[in-house]
């Protein structure tokens, strides 16, 4: 039989052939090795490194190695970012560079990380160990940790951290003041002050102009109109700018412009986001009981003005809006102009009588007449009566107090 072979070294061919397909083997597990050496393992050997010349090689030794995690099931997370932030719970290592930082210790006193985790106040995703996926931004994914970087991104005012407030607003969204929350404590008194509840309900109480915003963050985004907003295209940033000026975004909306700062209107924007259906179980919502109480001076004085001469605009919801001077009450919005001389003022500012204007009201008032306080005719009837009323008294006070003082 004829040799098939040309090889100038027949003898070494299986050898080769065996060499070469041992190579193959091995490269293939090297590489499979290779892809699971995470950067995680860095930051553990970097971190025994640290903690050997800190501390010496005995605790080096007992430095945790492999994949860490704290599983809390209340709150369905796994959270393994202790695989790479290992110092969270050592002391010494407070002004050490991250990973390998110190936690602020008080708010982990009231907060224990065995029962609360990670993400539930930082946000990232708890289940990974490299860098980028544990922190974001990550494509189609909306649970970035809420650090320095996202506020970087979007420009926070002076404290660039403050985006985690939000989550921290998850489970304290009924306090009135929540300690380490200064964002979401802002806003919750420009809520108050502003009287945002004049037209939205929050938390089962308010009204019905706006819609109601007590779950407004889980609002996807792809329920935004974002054709006018310039900029970043996110929920965050729409609100903000809705916030500074609300007929931007929606150009026919009653929506009034309070002339924020930015750190308000991003201050507001965070607290709107934290307004979520809630993600975590009962026993981890702070405040009971579980809704937005107004105060007891609150309560009084609203009292106080249902039972004297400008009880019909108490009862019927004017108040919220308007303060009638005249008959001492006092709107703790005041969104719209005081009702004590109305009568006047609506003549002169839209040249119609009181009783056209309310037949068929303009701006916010078409609104308001319609989506929220609905009076029959009669009841019409009644609102100009009572506008009358306290425009008869307001003469009466102005033509008075023209007397006590004649020489001026
Ligand atoms: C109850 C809420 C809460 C929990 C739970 C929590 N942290 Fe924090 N963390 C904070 C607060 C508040 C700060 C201080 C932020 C600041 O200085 O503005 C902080 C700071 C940090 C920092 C430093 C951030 C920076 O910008 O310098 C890191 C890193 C960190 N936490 C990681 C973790 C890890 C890892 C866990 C889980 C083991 C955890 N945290 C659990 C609230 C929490
Ligand atoms: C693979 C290692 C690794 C994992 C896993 C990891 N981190 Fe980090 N983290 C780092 C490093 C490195 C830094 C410092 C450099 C930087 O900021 O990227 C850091 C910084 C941070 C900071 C401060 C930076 C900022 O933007 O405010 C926070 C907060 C933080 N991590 C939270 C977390 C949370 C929460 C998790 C879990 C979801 C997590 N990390 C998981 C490595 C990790
Ligand atoms: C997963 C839910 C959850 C998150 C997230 C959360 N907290 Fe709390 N927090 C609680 C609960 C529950 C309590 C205990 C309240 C009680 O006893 O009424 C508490 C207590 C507190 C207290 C009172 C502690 C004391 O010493 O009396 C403060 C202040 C506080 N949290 C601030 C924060 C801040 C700031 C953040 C965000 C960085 C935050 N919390 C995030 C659930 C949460
Ligand atoms: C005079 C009535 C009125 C007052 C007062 C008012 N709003 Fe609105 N708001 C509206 C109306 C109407 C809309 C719907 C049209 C639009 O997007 O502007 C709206 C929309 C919103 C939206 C967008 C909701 C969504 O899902 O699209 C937010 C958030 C909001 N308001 C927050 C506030 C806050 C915070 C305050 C108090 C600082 C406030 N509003 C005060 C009438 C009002
Ligand atoms: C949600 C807020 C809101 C409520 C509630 C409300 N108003 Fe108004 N009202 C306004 C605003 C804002 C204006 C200013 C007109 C404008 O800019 O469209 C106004 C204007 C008016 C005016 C014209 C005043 C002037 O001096 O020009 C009258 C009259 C009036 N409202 C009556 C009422 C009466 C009566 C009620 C109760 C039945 C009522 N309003 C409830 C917001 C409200």
């Amino acid at each position: 039989m004829e040799r098939r072979t040309n090889s100038p070294y027949p003898r070494l061919d299986r050898p080769v052939l065996a060499i070469v397909g041992l190579l193959l083997v091995l490269s293939t597990v090297l590489f499979t090795r290779g892809d699971r050496e995470h950067e995680w393992r860095y930051y553990q050997w970097d971190f025994k490194r640290v903690v050997g010349e800190k501390l010496g090689a005995a605790k080096a030794h007992s430095v945790p190695t492999g994949l860490q995690q704290i599983w809390v099931p209340a709150l369905g997370h796994a959270d393994r970012c202790t695989t790479c932030h290992q110092a969270v719970q050592w002391a010494g290592f407070e002004s050490a560079e991250e990973p390998f930082r110190t936690h602020p210790k008080e708010i982990l006193r009231s907060h224990p990380v065995e029962t609360f985790g990670c993400t539930s106040c930082h946000g990232g995703q708890g289940w990974a160990v490299d860098v980028d996926p544990a922190h974001g931004p990550v494509e189609h994914w909306e649970e970035p940790v809420l650090g320095q970087s996202l506020g970087d991104t979007y420009s926070i005012v002076d404290n660039k951290r403050a985006l985690m407030q939000m989550n921290c607003n998850v489970c304290h969204r009924y306090d009135r003041e929540t300690k380490g929350a200064d964002f979401i404590n802002l806003a919750k008194q420009l809520v108050q002050e502003k009287g945002c509840r004049a037209c939205h309900t929050i938390n089962g109480r308010g009204g019905t102009i706006g819609p109601d915003l007590t779950y407004a963050g889980d609002k996807a985004p792809e329920q935004y109109d974002f054709s006018r907003l310039n900029g970043q295209k996110t929920a965050y940033a729409w609100h903000v700018a809705h916030l500074k000026e609300p007929k931007a975004l929606s150009p026919d909306t009653v929506m009034p412009n309070f002339n924020f700062s930015t750190k308000e209107a991003q201050a507001l924007a965070m607290l709107i986001m934290s307004w979520r259906r809630s993600p975590v179980p009962a026993q981890f919502v702070a405040g009971v009981p579980r809704t937005d109480r107004q105060t007891p001076e609150e309560i009084a004085a609203e009292q106080r003005m249902k039972t004297g001469p400008g009880a019909w605009f108490v009862s019927t919801g004017c108040f919220v809006c308007h303060s009638i001077k005249v008959f001492g009450v006092t709107s703790p919005a005041q969104i719209g102009p005081d009702l004590s001389n109305a009568v006047e003022d609506v003549q002169s500012r839209f040249g119609r009588t009181i009783d056209d204007f309310l037949a068929s009201p303009t701006g916010t008032m078409s609104v308001v007449l319609s989506r929220q306080i609905i009076l029959t005719p009669q009841q019409k009837q009644i609102a100009i009566g009572k506008l009358r009323e306290a425009f008869a008294e307001y003469q009466k006070q102005k033509a008075a107090a023209t007397k006590a003082a004649p020489s001026h």
